[in-house]
């Protein structure tokens, strides 16, 4: 009931692991396939390695967490061995490649590097925390969203081209609208939200080292639904919701929101990864008990009013 498939991949159910959490190691990733997502986004990487920010990182607050790992991750030799130890998954569950980088060259070499090993990338030009201070400054203009994802499209014309954007931005459909202009294939909504703040109140210091984080989790939710539900309005190519989803609920809201695929990241945190077997059994339960036969059935519901 749950099968579907989009941009050549065919899945189990159309729950993916979210860039960041858990996507760092191959046997991280077996242990979340062999938990039951439908597909996994490995953890961000660039050409070079990034040591990212010194502790603390990543801190919980009221209804998620702010993070400011700043894109930490190993470069695209290591990461390259990790993804080819994915290759007997890969059928069960497909693995998108979630890359960054500081120019047009640098995504299109790190795409040409990996693309044998992988069903998909996702383009990360929205990280509100990125250390090597590039990250959502691209994916707030629409002129170098569209140059990015134009020159990685010209660079690889076999392996499907996802682009994950931020929230923090006047209007995300101008930016969603340059993507696809750009050819993009599908759009990933949302980034983590802010930056924002906490402060020790005992110490009167900002708790995190960089003092700025990216908020995500369950809080984030509403914001996600409707850049999701605004962007389906707008652009033609398929939309991975993510942003907030921890229980079946929350996934149909997605879906009827536009979505076509979800991610899960932060709610794993307070669950772990069977989180991915309880929504798809809870998400399958519901769709039986409401005569749904299938997801298309479902994705976009809430514009018809
Ligand atoms: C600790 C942590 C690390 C993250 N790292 C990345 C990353 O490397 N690349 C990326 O595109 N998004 C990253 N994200 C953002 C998530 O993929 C996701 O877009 C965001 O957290 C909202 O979804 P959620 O509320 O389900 O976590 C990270 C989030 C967290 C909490």
């Amino acid at each position: 009931m749950l099968k579907t498939n989009i941009l050549g991949m065919n899945l189990s159910n159309p729950l993916f692991l979210a860039a960041g959490i858990l996507g760092t190691t191959a046997s991280s990733m077996k242990m979340v396939s062999d938990a039951g997502a439908g597909g996994i986004v490995t953890k961000s990487f660039s050409i070079e390695s990034n040591d990212g920010y010194d502790n603390p990182t990543i801190i919980k607050i009221e209804g998620g967490v702010i993070n400011s790992v700043g894109l930490a991750s190993p470069g695209v030799e290591a990461k390259k061995e990790e993804l080819k130890q994915l290759n007997e998954i890969r059928s069960k569950t497909p693995v998108i490649a979630s890359i960054y980088g500081d120019s047009e060259e640098v995504f299109s070499q790190v795409a040409l590097q990996t693309k044998d090993y992988v069903d998909a990338f996702e383009l990360n030009v929205s990280c509100p925390h990125a250390k090597c201070g590039y990250g959502s400054n691209i994916g707030e203009n629409p002129e170098t969203t569209y140059n990015i994802v134009s020159a990685v499209k010209d660079t690889i014309k076999d392996v499907p081209i996802i682009v994950k954007l931020t929230p923090n931005v006047t209007d995300i459909t101008t930016i969603a609208m340059a993507a696809q202009e750009a050819n993009a294939d599908a759009l990933t909504l949302i980034n983590s939200v802010g930056p924002g703040l906490r402060i020790d109140y005992k110490t009167a210091k900002p708790i995190l080292n960089n003092i700025f984080g990216g908020i995500s989790g369950p809080m984030i939710k509403p914001i996600a639904l409707k850049c999701v539900y605004k962007t389906y309005q707008t652009v033609d190519i398929p939309i991975f919701g993510v942003g907030g989803i921890k229980d079946y609920k929350d996934a149909l809201e997605f879906l009827y929101a536009g979505a076509s695929i979800l991610q899960v990241g932060t709610s794993i945190m307070y669950t772990g990864p069977e989180i991915f077997k309880t929504i798809t059994d809870d998400l399958t339960k519901f769709m039986e008990e409401n005569s749904y036969k299938n997801l298309e059935e479902i994705i976009g519901l809430a514009h018809e009013q």
